[in-house]
């Protein structure tokens, strides 16, 4: 496992959901490898389409199961390059090619999940099984999803922080009339807040148009944060995963993705005039490219700052004091 980095005052890698890979990337036939929350990783999918995240290293005598370095599937089952141990996506080793396995020999799994088309994978450094799941959303009536990786040197803490930190909307990303309805709420995992601001358009054909936006946010654990956005002036819904994934203990991986969908009425009156399944083809990267965009004005700031445990807060930081709070049962006590 990867020393923790010495820049924040916690575990790299806390106890939750993490993305691992998205759903399309994993075909039934193919086992994939990464590094994911300080450990080597290997993924695929059983006879029954099940994903399963687990250990790249045979617990027989250390073999890496990666396909780089000679593991491959056979029917759905994990088969380790140096004496052909056989394992299932339980972890059980199944067969031997000289005897018989011993019920001992199992391979580490995590638990996995399929949601929306990302598979996570849960990580609890005590190896505790979860008692919580994360929220899927519906996808009927929804644009495809587009998606894009980021690679940046922070702690999922920080960027979560980042929707909690309202003044920061007006200062670094220049938005106006920041606000929210009132104080977030916790339920166990999961933490709700929202905001809403007016700003301008990065999109070259759109600068001079103001556009307003309200936003719910849901945060289950440092791993998954969602926010489901209404611009009224715009036209649209628009669903953004940010799914923060520690890598090594220093690099964090930030799979960032929109989806949308046209509101019945309101939006720029020209857009209106093309039916909505186009109106929608033509709003999704735009919408994708302001997401970008905004959260790209942050990454100097995550890459560079120090973690201060006792800010000095003033009453329009939001909760930020709260979020830590919420923060803490994520981390080993
Ligand atoms: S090390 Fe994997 S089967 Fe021996
Ligand atoms: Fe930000």
């Amino acid at each position: 496992m990867a020393v923790a980095s010495s820049r924040f005052p916690f575990t790299p890698f806390p106890r939750g959901w993490f993305y691992f890979e998205l759903s399309t990337n994993m075909a039934a036939d193919k086992l994939v490898s990464r590094h994911w929350m300080g450990e080597e990783v290997i993924g695929w999918r059983g006879p029954d389409g099940q994903v399963c995240v687990a250990s790249a290293f045979c617990p027989h005598l250390g073999a890496k199961l990666s396909p780089d370095c000679g593991g491959t599937l056979m029917d759905g089952q994990l088969v380790c390059p140096f004496h052909g141990f056989t394992y299932d996506t339980t972890g059980a080793c199944v067969s031997t090619p000289f005897a018989a396995p011993s019920p001992a020999c199992r391979l580490r799994v995590f638990p996995a999940e399929e949601i929306n088309r990302f598979v996570f994978a849960y990580f609890d450094e005590s190896g505790h099984e979860p008692d919580w799941r994360l929220p899927g959303m519906p996808e009927a009536g929804w644009t495809r999803t587009l998606t894009h990786l980021y690679s940046l040197k922070t702690h999922p803490q920080e960027t979560s922080e980042n929707v909690i930190d309202l003044s920061h909307l007006t200062f670094l990303h220049g938005f106006d009339g920041v606000g929210h309805s009132g104080r977030s709420e916790i339920d166990g995992p999961c933490f709700k807040t929202d905001f809403r601001f007016d700003g301008g358009y990065h999109f070259p054909l759109l600068r001079g148009f103001r556009t307003e936006l309200s936003a719910i946010v849901q945060i289950w654990g440092l791993g998954f944060l969602f926010v489901e956005t209404v611009s009224q002036s715009l036209g649209t819904r628009t669903l953004n995963w940010f799914l923060a994934t520690p890598v090594d203990g220093e690099n964090v991986d930030i799979l960032v993705s929109a989806k949308v969908q046209a509101l019945g009425s309101g939006g720029m009156k020209v857009l209106n005039l093309v039916p909505k399944w186009l109106r929608e083809q033509l709003l999704l990267p735009l919408v994708m490219h302001e997401f970008k965009k905004n959260i790209e004005r942050d990454f100097m700031i995550w890459e560079n700052k120090a973690y201060k445990e006792r800010p000095l807060l003033n009453k329009a930081d939001g909760d930020i004091a709260r979020f830590r709070r919420y923060c803490t049962q994520f981390y080993p006590a």
